[in-house]
């Protein structure tokens, strides 16, 4: 028998990952799914989920969401003003009970989940980036004395950011937000950015399997029924989430050895050479798309059904008296 701190010893020092999600959840599903991962993948802290979309709709499928899974406590953040604009709307109507959760203002949640943080914060943004932009223009406040770009330095390791193609494209996450504050973030940018482009995640497909065999009442499964009609989606947002939880693994590869990614007023973007910038990458997947997959719907479906087990096991409890 080992002696009982040997045992404790791995357990305090081994540091939880802390994690924030930018996202716009709301036009696809794979928000949903880079949700269910974060949430139910162990040793991760979420400290903050702002939604880059305006519609309420979002902050309410993303309150129902990380409730779920447990995380009820996690702060919901949202873009102002908000609308009423739907879309995921059965879904959203189907969760209705958990909407009375407030969200917090995005720049506001960002600086104050950073402030009240260690320091090693990996921020993942799988939407728009304007709140990001938002952050960097901040300045001090009651959360902290810090600027945003000071803010930033402290605690922020690294940006992970779905956005882009590589070396070179036009995709959705910069121009279909305000594409001139994607650029102002990617451009201006001074810490450790990693980047997942739209070829990484356009062919790896998920989803058949979390909805065959996913828990019947899980909110995730069901908003890719209602989103794909039960087909697969590509999976963009999971891979970069996963990324960010774990690195590179098993599964990525950085694309580039140094250089540095440009985004142009018109959220095209296109890869710098430069030897002399080493703190900026692109993704690639070092498996191959069928196998990224099917590590994926292991992922959401290991996430999903934990979900239902930690809910068993707390409704078989004994009250403590
Ligand atoms: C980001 O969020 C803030 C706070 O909700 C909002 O006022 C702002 O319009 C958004 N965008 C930027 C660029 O700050
Ligand atoms: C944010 O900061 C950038 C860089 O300093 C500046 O160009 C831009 O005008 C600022 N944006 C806002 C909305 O203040
Ligand atoms: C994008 O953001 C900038 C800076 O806040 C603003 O001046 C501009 O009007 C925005 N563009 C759109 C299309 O909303
Ligand atoms: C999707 O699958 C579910 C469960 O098997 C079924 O009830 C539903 O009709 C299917 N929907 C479509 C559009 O195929
Ligand atoms: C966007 O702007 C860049 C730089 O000005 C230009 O090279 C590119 O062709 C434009 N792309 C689109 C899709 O308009």
């Amino acid at each position: 028998m080992k002696p009982l701190l040997a045992t404790l010893l791995p357990l305090l020092t081994h540091a939880l990952q802390n994690l924030i999600i930018d996202t716009d959840l709301f036009s696809d599903v794979d928000d949903a799914g880079a949700l269910l991962l974060a949430c139910t993948t162990p040793d991760i802290s979420l400290l903050a989920v702002n939604v880059n979309y305006p519609s309420s709709y979002s902050a309410l499928a993303a309150s129902a969401i990380l409730a779920h899974y447990g995380q009820a406590t996690t702060p919901v953040g949202a873009t102002r003003p908000l609308t009423d604009e739907a879309f995921f709307d059965g879904w959203t109507f189907a969760l209705g009970e958990y909407a009375s959760k407030g969200a917090w203002d995005a720049v506001g949640l960002y600086r104050r989940a950073l402030a009240g943080s260690r320091d090693g914060v990996v921020v993942v943004s799988i939407g728009f980036l304007d709140n990001l932009s938002g952050l960097l223009n901040s300045t001090a406040d009651e959360h902290s004395p810090l600027s945003g770009p000071e803010l930033i330095a402290a605690k922020v390791s690294e940006l992970v950011v779905m956005g882009g193609a590589y070396p070179a494209g036009y995709e959705y996450n910069f121009w279909g937000g305000n594409a001139s504050l994607a650029a102002h973030v990617v451009n201006s940018w001074e810490g450790r950015i990693v980047f997942a482009g739209y070829e990484l995640g356009v062919d790896v497909m998920t989803g058949a399997r979390l909805m065959a065999e996913g828990p019947p009442g899980d909110p995730v499964r069901a908003a890719y029924t209602y989103y794909t009609y039960n087909t697969s989606r590509p999976s963009w947002d999971l891979l970069t989430v996963l990324y960010a939880m774990h690195g590179l693994g098993d599964v990525f590869e950085y694309g580039n050895p140094g250089g540095y990614n440009r985004v142009a007023a018109n959220g095209s973007n296109v890869w710098v050479d430069d030897d002399s910038v080493r703190n900026q990458h692109w993704l690639r997947l070092k498996v191959s798309e069928e196998e990224a997959a099917a590590e994926l719907e292991r992922r959401l479906l290991e996430g999903a059904w934990s979900a239902v087990r930690k809910t068993a096991s707390r409704d078989n409890q004994t009250p403590d008296l």
